[in-house]
């Protein structure tokens, strides 16, 4: 296992050294840019060995360049890819990040949950109304009506499973684990859960069957746009 890390981290240095900043020329395609990701994100989320790797085509362009300028700066820590990221500049990186964003993908099919009928009522109300006493905008209010997500910062919600789930919240809520901009609002709201709705939301959503689009940018309330402007102040690249 070791040893196949080992492999896979020289060949990646070997391709991201071809792939250096964008101002090395235009002889480099995409395609050839791409190449050391696609070792280890084919298309679906997965699990090998020790490591899980989420699926990244089809997420929102905002949203992934978000993730990649947090792995690059150790906001958001692994090092195979902190490594790779290293050199690459913001432009760079949105390019990819559109590239992923455009590539077409199939959603696995929906997992069932055992939940009782009071849990699935708990977090229907979290996804759709939210808890006003706790200062929790509904989950809707944010990743839009159908949780889908809105463009081009916020990830859907639907077809993602569930133990990427669990690892995300686990990120945001214990301290030591580091998992995007900290304080920022989605951070902010997964410690505003309690311990057992994240574990009832985590198995609800997977079986939710995914329908419909991402959401536009215009759906976000002014003040939801003030309290994730952390996230939501990246227009997609440019300084
Ligand atoms: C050695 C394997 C490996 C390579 C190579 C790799 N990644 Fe990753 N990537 C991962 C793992 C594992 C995670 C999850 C890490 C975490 O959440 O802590 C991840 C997470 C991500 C995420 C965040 C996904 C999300 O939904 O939040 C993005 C975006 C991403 N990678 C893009 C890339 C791009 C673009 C490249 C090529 C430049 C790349 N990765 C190369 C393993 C890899
Ligand atoms: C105030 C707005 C807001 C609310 C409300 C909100 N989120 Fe988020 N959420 C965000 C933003 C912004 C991101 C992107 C975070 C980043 O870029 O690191 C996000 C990211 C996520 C992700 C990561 C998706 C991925 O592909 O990795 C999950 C999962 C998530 N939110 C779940 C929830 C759930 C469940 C609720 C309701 C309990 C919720 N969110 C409520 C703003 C919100």
């Amino acid at each position: 296992m070791k040893f196949s890390i080992f492999v896979l981290l020289s060949m990646i240095s070997g391709l991201a050294g071809a792939a250096g900043p964008a101002s090395s020329g235009m002889s480099d395609t995409l395609d050839e840019r791409v190449k050391p990701c696609i070792i280890c994100h084919r298309d679906a989320d997965r699990i090998d060995r020790d490591a899980y790797f989420p699926r990244i085509a089809g997420k929102p362009a905002g949203y992934l360049y978000n993730q990649l300028r947090n792995f690059r700066d150790g906001r958001r820590y692994y090092q195979p890819m902190a490594i790779l990221l290293e050199n690459m500049s913001d432009e760079y990186m949105l390019e990819i990040a559109q590239y992923f964003a455009s590539m077409p993908y199939t959603y696995p099919a929906p997992v069932a949950h055992t939940l009782s009928s009071d849990e699935i009522r708990s977090v229907e109300t979290l996804m759709h109304s939210g808890d006003p006493k706790r200062d929790l905008p509904a989950c809707s209010a944010c990743h839009g009506e159908k949780l889908m997500g809105v463009q081009p910062h916020i990830a859907g919600l639907l077809g993602l499973p569930h133990a990427y789930l669990a690892a995300q919240f686990g990120g945001w809520r214990n301290g030591g684990i580091m998992r995007g901009q900290t304080p920022d609002c989605m951070s902010e709201i997964a410690k505003k859960l309690t311990q057992e709705e994240v574990n009832a939301l985590v198995l609800w959503l997977p079986s939710q069957p995914v329908s419909g689009q991402s959401a536009e940018a215009n759906v976000l309330t002014p003040d939801l746009v003030q309290r994730c402007r952390t996230i939501l102040s990246e227009k997609g690249g440019a300084r």
